[in-house]
């Protein structure tokens, strides 16, 4: 299973570190929408769900996390720990989060609005939908 890692340039001098994001060019879709998460308690796992059509990049601006990506057949865990550095979500990613550090800032930008209509939380009726070829990109 493919795992798309966007490495983010990062200008950096003597003051410290920028990086940019821009829709369309280091961000592969229209970004619609931008959130994150911060103070998660230990031990908390997020996510569960995957998408109809959402797609998303996460960053960890701060601190760490561990995803786990599912598509169905294939289950991969990827360390997040570098501001520097976009995982791509398709929408047909089982996803999880785990193993939040207490500094981390795991910021998601998608390239819709929040929809509830388009989660699938169910992980069996994911593996049928994706099975059945009934998610597609
Ligand atoms: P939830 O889907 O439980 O987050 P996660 O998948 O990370 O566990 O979302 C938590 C709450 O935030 C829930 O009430 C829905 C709301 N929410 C929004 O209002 N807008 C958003 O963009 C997101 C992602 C969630």
């Amino acid at each position: 299973m493919e795992i798309k890692l966007i490495p983010l340039q990062t200008h950096g001098d003597d003051r410290g570190c920028l990086v940019s994001l821009e829709q369309s060019k280091n961000i592969p879709f229209e970004v619609k929408r931008v959130y994150y998460m911060f103070d998660t308690k230990q031990g908390v796992s997020r996510g569960y769900h995957a998408h109809i059509k959402l797609k998303q990049v996460a960053i960890a601006v701060k601190g760490s996390c561990r995803f786990i990506l599912d598509n169905g057949s294939e289950r991969v865990d990827i360390i997040l720990n570098n501001p520097a550095q976009g995982l791509l979500i398709d929408s047909t990613m089982w996803r999880e989060m785990h193993d939040f550090s207490d500094d981390c800032v795991l910021m998601v930008l998608a390239d819709s609005f929040y929809d509830e209509t388009d989660y699938i939380r169910d992980y069996n009726q994911f593996k049928s939908l994706v099975n059945n070829g009934k998610l597609s990109d």
